[in-house]
């Protein structure tokens, strides 16, 4: 930004929702509803038959596509798996890192690195996705666990630049209605932001847009957008609903 603020990133993440007719028509309700709004980078990640469809939808448009996941390695006999520079040309970011792809598919911080290596390597753009559990959060063990998440996830990465996203998303939050309060989401965005200063110097903790996500909605996204250290949302359940999911945007566009 000319003024030196973060323009603040709201990404959508269908995961595995929507079959091809509703992603036309939410794609297109998107286009129709956030096309060109300022204040605000859109983002939607579609599951991985509809990137195509998202990139032809979003052509000439405002809103960018990401994609849900990568696979690490460029080429080769991994069967189902998709390389960082096939995605190139259709999408602008990848998610790395989301606590689904940590439990449900056994993703280590070793794993994660590769990907952001990947990605990057690919000129592509990461939503690195970090958070704590219930169990770490009663302990008192959140900024301790974001800290190793992200210090893990930064491995051999000698720099970032202003397109590295990073998701704040505590796992307790995902889905279940429960979204941190705006106080405890900022200071945990703000521990985030210390840990991408201390490992690539002020200026880039500067420039580094952090999100929160879980649980976002219309009538809370508000409280985190208002935060000095939250710059959007990263959206589940409600990117599904294209009403709620602009409504969410244009919410963190008027608070930027
Ligand atoms: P919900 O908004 O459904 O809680 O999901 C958040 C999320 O996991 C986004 O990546």
């Amino acid at each position: 930004m000319p003024d030196g603020r973060r323009l603040p990133i709201v990404g959508g993440n269908w995961k595995m929702h929507t079959d091809r007719a509703e992603a036309h028509r939410l794609l297109d309700a998107l286009v129709d509803d956030l096309d060109g709004l300022e204040g605000v980078e859109v983002v939607v990640c579609p599951p991985a038959p509809w990137l195509g469809d998202a990139a032809d939808a979003f052509d000439d448009t405002s809103l960018a596509v990401g994609a849900q996941d990568v696979y690490w390695v460029a080429q080769g006999a991994f069967t189902g798996a998709v390389a960082a520079s096939q995605l190139v040309g259709t999408v602008e970011y990848v998610l790395a890192g989301h606590s689904e792809r940590r439990q449900v598919f056994g993703e280590t911080d070793e794993h994660v690195n590769l990907k952001l290596r990947a990605v990057l390597g690919a000129g592509l753009r990461p939503i690195l996705a970090v958070g704590e559990r219930h169990e770490e959060r009663e302990a008192g063990r959140t900024i301790e666990v974001l800290e190793r998440q992200l210090r893990a996830a930064f491995e051999g990465i000698p720099q970032i630049d202003d397109g590295f996203v990073i998701a704040y998303e505590p796992v307790w939050a995902i889905g279940t209605g429960l979204a941190a309060t705006p106080e405890m989401a900022q200071e945990a965005c703000a521990a985030v932001r210390a840990v991408v200063a201390d490992r690539f110097g002020a200026d880039v903790a500067t420039t580094c847009r952090v999100q929160y996500g879980g649980s976002v909605n219309p009538a809370n996204v508000e409280g985190f957008a208002r935060q000095p250290d939250i710059d959007g949302a990263l959206v589940g359940g409600a990117a599904l609903h294209p009403d709620a999911f602009a409504a969410i945007c244009r919410a963190v566009a008027a608070a930027f």
